[in-house]
């Protein structure tokens, strides 16, 4: 293990099928207005919203209605939901839905009383709040993401042309979440294979990246294992619960702050799949798939090691009579397969990026200077070619 670090996550988790009866009681803890955010309705059509507004009601709270967060939120909306906040003045926001809704509330959060251009302080200058945030509250409806333990919040500016991240002090972590694997079971096929990939995409952002030998990797390797094995079984059969749990379980561990303790992050994927769903607005775990496996063997030499290790841990690679390359080839190779199988999209193309748009998607990539590699401007193109 190297450097220092804290570890504090301080969100509290209700998990399984009865985890919503404790909605009301932690309702009770905070002040008479809610504001209910939630996105373009899926809620509504599998019951979830009314089993909320149970627990609203039962808390004896008075609703501020905020619907239609969209799959990656823009700064317009979170300026509308800011609004809201200070005309209600609102004592909670309950997020209910998955990352986009949970990322938007934090936003909101932060944002509402800020007195400076709040884009400018957090997505681009990744400043601290200052002035007073409001808590929020997350019932979750689709993994992937880790939003509902983490502070992290995705925005996307089309204006200033930026899907840019902030990860958020645990001042602004959710407060409490509720993780019922069964309000997951109706999100389609489509959108349960990207958040799949979205988790298995955290997992190696942070597994690549350093060479020491670290308790942290260890973890991480288990969590692969434990998402690989359950995300075939979930990828034929959605409906089976114990899959879907251990997904939903994995996924909040993937990235709540713990397997970034003792080493650095990568996140390359992440900035060009942010750049791709800025241009495309496609959803994000496609776009961290179709980019994954030729940023990580354009990558691969950096840190062979790791590499190598990721093909006979995670992956079970016999090492015997092969060299360092070979190994760590076939562990990219078995990658691709459960990509395949799992049936994520494998190229940009299928997602909207195209020659025309190429630069455009380039000139958004957000290039940082951790990694294995800091890439060129030039790679990150080579790397867009080849992902089409
Ligand atoms: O809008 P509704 O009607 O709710 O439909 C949603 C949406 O269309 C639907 N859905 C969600 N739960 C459902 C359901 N449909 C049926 N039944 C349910 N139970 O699924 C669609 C996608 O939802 P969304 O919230 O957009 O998905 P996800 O959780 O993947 O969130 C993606 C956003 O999170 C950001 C991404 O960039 C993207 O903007 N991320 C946030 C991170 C964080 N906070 O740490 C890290 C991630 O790397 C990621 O960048
Ligand atoms: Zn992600």
């Amino acid at each position: 293990m190297q450097g220092n670090f804290t570890y504090h996550n301080p969100t509290k988790l209700y998990f399984g099928e009865d985890a919503m009866g404790h909605l009301a009681e932690e309702l009770k803890k905070y002040g008479p207005v809610v504001m209910l955010s939630y996105g373009g309705g899926s809620i509504k059509r599998n019951g979830i919203y009314d089993a909320v507004t149970a627990a609203l009601k039962e808390a004896d709270k008075t609703v501020v209605e905020d619907p239609g967060v969209m799959p990656n939120p823009t700064y317009e909306k979170v300026m509308e939901g800011c609004q809201k906040v200070r005309d209600h003045k609102v004592d909670l926001i309950l997020a209910v839905g998955g990352g986009s809704t949970i990322d938007y509330a934090k936003a909101v959060s932060a944002s509402a009383y800020c007195e400076e251009d709040a884009w400018q302080k957090y997505w681009v200058n990744q400043k601290s709040p200052d002035s007073k945030t409001v808590p929020v509250g997350a019932v979750l409806t689709m993994v992937g993401t880790g939003s509902e333990m983490n502070g992290g919040s995705v925005i996307t500016n089309r204006k200033e042309g930026f899907k840019r991240g902030k990860v958020f002090g645990t001042a602004l972590f959710p407060k409490f979440a509720i993780l019922n694997p069964r309000f997951t079971m109706t999100v389609p096929q489509y959108q349960m294979v990207a958040g799949f990939f979205d988790i298995m995409s955290h997992l190696m952002e942070q597994y690549f990246a350093g060479m020491a030998d670290c308790t942290t990797d260890y973890i991480n390797e288990g969590l692969m294992r434990s998402l690989i094995h359950a995300s075939l079984i979930a990828a034929k059969n959605p409906q089976d619960y114990e899959a879907r749990a251990n997904i939903m379980w994995t996924a909040t561990w993937a990235l709540n702050t713990l397997l970034k303790c003792g080493k650095g992050g990568d996140w390359e994927v992440h900035q060009i799949g942010h750049a791709i769903g800025l241009v495309t607005d496609a959803t994000h775990g496609m776009t961290l798939a179709s980019v994954s496996l030729p940023y990580y063997r354009h990558v691969m030499h950096d840190g062979l090691h790791q590499f190598k290790r990721f093909a006979v841990n995670v992956w079970g690679v016999r090492p015997e009579g092969k060299s360092d390359e070979q190994v760590a080839k076939e562990g990219l190779a078995c990658l691709e397969a459960w990509m395949t199988e799992i049936g994520v999209v494998m190229h940009s193309k299928e997602l909207g990026v195209c020659e025309e748009n190429l630069e455009q998607v380039a000139d958004a990539v957000l290039i940082l200077p951790v990694g294995y590699r800091t890439l060129t401007r030039d790679e990150v193109v080579e790397i867009l070619r080849e992902s089409m």
